[in-house]
């Protein structure tokens, strides 16, 4: 905090800094964010700088903003709070009461007399990493209880030069895909009513200028930090202005408050970039792993996991999967992950659910053997959960029809046969912890796929009152209640592949599932999509089988290893029926992904820009020590070769020898190319930093579905 006097309060990080206004009295506001200014200019200056007029056919005097946009504001578009009591007491309007200091930032507390409600922001902006941090706490001080329909967690007033919006959405096996629009007049909206973060509106958006693009160009990142409904906004006022609003979507009747009771805003995680979308995306990176990731996992190495899913879905059997599991870790694999399966009536996705006894049908002997096995083979051994859920057809269910969320007079709607459990009570979590913790104690797990694979369609509780929000809330203590009982135990959150990978869920959580689509093509895609907010390491990144499974393509083994290979790499085809070649090729991959594991998961990630048919993108050490660019040639070029690749991110002043490290067995369609001229695929060859970045290198022609992988060391 800059100032003394609290008009203003001033954060400044590294590169980028905010201004609110804070007046005591007066509504709160964003006023300013973007490059640092110095230290000269203050708060005053930007105020005095943004005085507006009143017009003809709207109000006579501007109206002003607040972070709330409360309809005491009397503002004709945006509404950032609604509440009522009974149909009285919604025009509040907040002003700040006193502003409380906070490492690397400071509480705002409003109060509205009038309606007798608190507001309070919490916002911080963290000096290394230059993420703000923002979110709301409501508190009812009326007799009567109030009604909240909404409250977003903040409106943030950003500069109107940011003319496109940058929406991410997809569909199961096709997460983390990008939508540039340019900003119209009238409101940009995304809302999610799934319960779950949603494969279709995940919970971030880009405001950027026309320009901008991955090197270059002013963007703010956005990211709510929430695994439930939610809504996004970017409102384009009709006097110009643009506000930007992301909160929780709350059902009617969801959030009522009694005398004294407060209702907390998820988390937005904001970040400003003055170099583009890689730039941003490592702030974001940083964030994750600097405050959500716990630190005793971040220093362990990601061990490399083989999933049985992919290769015996529901056709458990002990000794095929001891024989996966000893060809697994005869290619270098580290964890072994039990998926569907293993308990109750689980033999099909019909039955089980709920029943997390292990399955005396399909293992006799219990998990021991497996698991012992799996061990004595030098791996870990994980296993999956799908806690919120139950089937119908199970005894959980039978014995307790009243615990699962629906809405009175409605079917269930059906949604791979299974129900959502109501976490929220005690008695649901009580069991659902006593059985994870029996199968942890019981056996040498060391890491749980938690998944969750269906919507919340009613989320109504038995007394009738929707639960949505109670059920994230219910979900991160449940996270947290089997996370401090085993500390040793990493957990992965799934939800039908990449449905639940926000940041919410990632401070009760080790890494995401990002997708169930297993193609390398498509994975490409996903991954660089999932790379705007999240690191690689916490990716799950599967090689799959030769015929892929969702899309019935078939991708050679180079590609398919070289796309899991720059994330949390996994394996999740059946061992036992690959090509031997293959496998050969697939060892290879994996010591090469531990030999560079450290890189890539440390290092800044730079995205390029290609053609429509070209991936690429890098990873730099942050002490720009050495880096790993892969480009990948999607589909057929028009052009005989493709254009050069400038390297990014390196340091311009240092030599790197510069080496093809991937594929191995690299043949140039027509040698010799660049390839073999240089002999990158042996001895490599020297450059300066500077030569790599602003000349780059001519690609050679390749296939398409090719990705080369260089790998670059300062001399
Ligand atoms: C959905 C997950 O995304 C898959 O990886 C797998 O675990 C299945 N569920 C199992 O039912």
């Amino acid at each position: 905090m800059r100032e003394s006097y609290l008009q203003y309060l001033r954060l400044d990080s590294n590169d980028s800094m905010v201004l609110f206004s804070c007046e005591i009295g007066t509504p709160p506001s964003l006023l300013y964010w973007g490059p640092v200014l110095g230290e000269a200019v203050s708060g005053e200056q930007i105020a005095r700088l943004s005085l507006r007029q009143g017009m003809h056919g709207v109000a006579d005097v501007a109206l002003p903003m607040s972070l709330a946009m409360e309809a005491g504001l009397g503002h004709p578009m945006v509404q950032g709070l609604a509440a009522h009591r009974a149909g009285k007491d919604w025009g509040s309007l907040f002003r700040v009461g006193k502003v409380e200091a906070m490492p690397h930032g400071a509480k705002i507390v409003c109060r509205d007399e009038q309606t007798r409600l608190g507001l309070e922001y919490s916002i911080d902006l963290d000096p290394e990493t230059g993420v703000l941090r923002i979110a709301s706490t409501l508190t009812n001080y009326g007799a009567t209880t109030l009604d909240l329909n909404e409250l977003a967690t903040a409106c943030l007033e950003l500069p109107q030069s940011m003319t496109d919006v940058v929406g991410f959405t997809g569909r199961w096996t096709q997460e983390f895909g990008r939508e540039r629009i340019a900003r119209t007049s009238g409101s940009y909206v995304r809302e999610n009513r799934s319960g779950r973060t949603s494969h279709f509106s995940y919970p971030a958006l880009l405001l950027a200028t026309a320009d901008t693009n991955e090197s270059a160009g002013e963007v703010y990142g956005l990211h709510l930090a929430w695994s439930g409904n939610h809504r996004l906004r970017v409102d384009t006022l009709t006097d110009g202005r643009l506000v930007a609003s992301l909160g929780a979507l709350l059902f009617p009747g969801e959030i009522r408050l009694a005398l004294g009771e407060s209702y907390t805003s998820p988390e937005i995680v904001g970040a400003y970039s003055a170099h583009g979308f890689s730039a941003l995306s490592q702030k974001f990176h940083q964030h994750v792993r600097t405050k959500l990731l716990r630190p005793e996992m971040r220093s362990k190495p990601r061990p490399v996991h083989y999933n049985t899913w992919e290769a015996v879905y529901f056709d458990h059997d002990t000794d095929r999967l001891k024989d996966l599991a000893t060809k697994a870790a005869a290619l270098g694999v580290e964890r072994f992950v039990l998926d569907d399966g293993w308990f109750g009536a689980r033999r099909n996705d019909l039955a089980g659910l709920g029943d997390w006894f292990v399955s005396d049908d399909v293992y006799p002997e219990g998990l021991g053997p497996l698991v012992d096995h799996v061990t004595g083979l030098g791996m870990e051994m994980g296993i999956w959960f799908e806690p919120e859920m139950v089937n119908p057809d199970s005894e959980l269910y039978r014995a307790h029809p009243d615990w699962v969320l629906g809405a009175e007079g409605v079917d269930q709607i059906p949604f791979r046969t299974q129900y959502v459990l109501d976490i929220s009570r005690p008695e649901v979590a009580d069991y659902l912890f006593e059985r994870i913790d029996a199968v942890l104690r019981d056996h040498d797990i060391r890491y749980i796929k938690w998944d969750m694979n269906r919507d919340l369609s009613h989320p109504g509780g038995v007394d009738g009152a929707v639960r949505a929000v109670a059920q994230v809330h219910a979900l991160y203590a449940l996270l947290d209640r089997v996370r401090s009982a085993h500390p040793q135990v990493e957990i992965e959150s799934c939800s039908s592949g990449g449905a639940r990978a926000d940041m919410g869920v990632l401070a009760h959580s080790d890494r995401v599932w990002t997708s169930d689509s297993n193609d390398a093509l498509d994975r490409q895609n996903i991954q660089r999509g999932a790379s705007f907010f999240l690191p690689p390491e916490i990716l799950g990144c599967h090689v799959g089988p030769a015929h892929c499974h969702v899309t019935g393509r078939r991708i050679s083994m180079a590609m398919r290893a070289v796309t899991a290979l720059t994330g949390h790499m996994g394996l999740e085809l059946n061992l036992l029926t690959e090509r031997e070649p293959d496998l050969v090729q697939l060892k290879s991959a994996i010591a090469l992904h531990k030999a560079h594991r450290r890189l890539l998961h440390e290092g800044d990630i730079y995205r390029l820009d290609t053609a429509p048919h070209h991936l690429c993108s890098g990873v730099v050490a942050r002490d720009k020590s050495e880096a790993l660019f892969s480009f990948s040639y999607m589909w057929g070029d028009q052009h005989v070769l493709p254009g050069r690749l400038q390297f990014a991110g390196l340091n311009a002043e240092r030599d790197y020898h510069l080496t093809l490290i991937w594929p191995e067995a690299w043949q140039a369609v027509k040698a010799p190319s660049l390839i073999e001229k240089l002999d990158l695929g042996g001895g490599g060859a020297v450059f300066s930093g500077a030569a790599l970045m602003q000349a780059g290198m001519q690609l050679p022609h390749a296939q398409p579905e090719t990705c080369l992988l260089f790998h670059l060391k300062a001399v």
